[in-house]
């Protein structure tokens, strides 16, 4: 018999602090109309001080433990993607192990594959328990994006926001998680990154904040994005009316309504939190899924797609029956 992997239960958190566009009009030179009509954001979660990556993955981890009715003793692998940990190390992924209290299975970090790091977890998960050597796994997306942006760059510091997403992920005899696509190109490296280092000594001014040339990522992603999606569809030998929900990488609305078009979907069949919490990073995808399965519109059976990129560049998908 095949084993595939399929999502047995997914769980969230934000941070109680919400800042409106309004909040940042107060200290910046910029205008709410003018955040919504570029990136569609109208507010974002913000971390408070005792918060973190790992006590937000924490949270959402145990949130979709619940909902897959699975115990942390069952629990054969945890895979946290972030691009804002706790450490430098041990990994975000074993002091959740060690909160979780279940010694032995491996634990890591996705750090550097920042808005693309959900989906390469569940790829390299989907594979773990593919070849049947784990039964399930939780992959966590979580970001305290707050810590590592410029509040005086308007052109940054306006699309992110804090949170954490979970998928526990587990064998099936069905199929799941139908394929997965990653990619990288290196010669992007300076389009969008944070350059704090141990490589070399730090530059305290330049290296503590995330760096972005946003309209040059833009049109990347607009062209990588269509051509993943060509290859995930084609992988399968589906087509792109097969696709019942869009499940983005919540980085611009723009960007989202181009990827809907591309694939002739209706945005009420795109899975869409960006207007509330921004770009979340690596937890924007699980916190969008999350949602629209908590809010009853993602519906068991239904085709998903899922796409995330970002620094790196790194990009990649995950076609899935849900
Ligand atoms: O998660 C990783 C993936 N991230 C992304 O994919 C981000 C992709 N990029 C974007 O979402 C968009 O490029 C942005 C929302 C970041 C920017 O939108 P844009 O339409 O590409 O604007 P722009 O960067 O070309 O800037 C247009 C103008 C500039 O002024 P000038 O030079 O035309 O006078 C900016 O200085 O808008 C100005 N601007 C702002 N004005 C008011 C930039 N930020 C702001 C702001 N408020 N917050």
């Amino acid at each position: 018999m095949m084993n595939y992997s399929k999502i047995l239960g997914t769980g969230s958190y934000l941070p109680e602090k919400i800042l409106t566009n309004f909040d940042l009009e107060k200290t910046l030179d910029t205008t709410s109309e003018w955040i919504i009509e570029r990136t569609g954001i109208l507010k974002r979660h913000i971390a408070a001080d005792h918060e973190t990556a790992l006590s937000m993955a924490e949270n959402a981890a145990r949130a979709a433990m619940k909902a897959a009715n699975i115990a942390p003793s069952e629990i054969g692998m945890i895979i946290i993607a972030t691009t804002t940990p706790e450490k430098m190390f041990p990994s975000t992924a074993c002091l959740l192990q060690q909160r979780l209290e279940i010694a032995g299975c491996p634990a890591f970090d996705l750090n550097s594959t920042a808005c693309a790091g959900f989906v390469y977890g569940l790829s390299i998960a989907d594979k773990y328990i593919r070849d049947g050597s784990v039964d399930n796994v939780l992959v966590i997306g979580s970001e305290v994006m707050s810590r590592v942006l410029d509040w005086t760059d308007r052109s940054t510091c306006i699309l992110f926001g804090d949170g954490a997403g979970a998928v526990l992920l587990g064998k099936s005899n069905e199929p799941g998680i139908l394929s997965t696509h990653l990619h990288a190109d290196g010669t992007h490296k300076d389009v969008l990154y944070l350059d704090t280092s141990v490589g070399k000594p730090i530059d305290v001014e330049s290296a503590l904040y995330l760096k972005m040339s946003g309209n040059h990522l833009f049109k990347l992603a607009v062209n990588i994005l269509d051509e993943l999606f060509d290859e995930t569809l084609a992988a399968n030998g589906l087509v792109k009316s097969d696709v019942d929900w869009l499940v983005p990488h919540q980085a611009n609305i723009r960007i989202i309504q181009a990827m809907a078009k591309k694939l002739d979907l209706p945005l009420d069949r795109v899975a869409i939190t960006l207007d509330e919490q921004g770009n979340t990073s690596s937890a924007s995808i699980p916190l969008a899924l999350d949602k629209a399965i908590r809010d009853g519109q993602i519906k068991r059976g239904q085709i998903l797609l899922l796409e995330g990129f970002g620094g790196g560049l790194a990009w990649g998908s995950a076609l899935i029956k849900y």
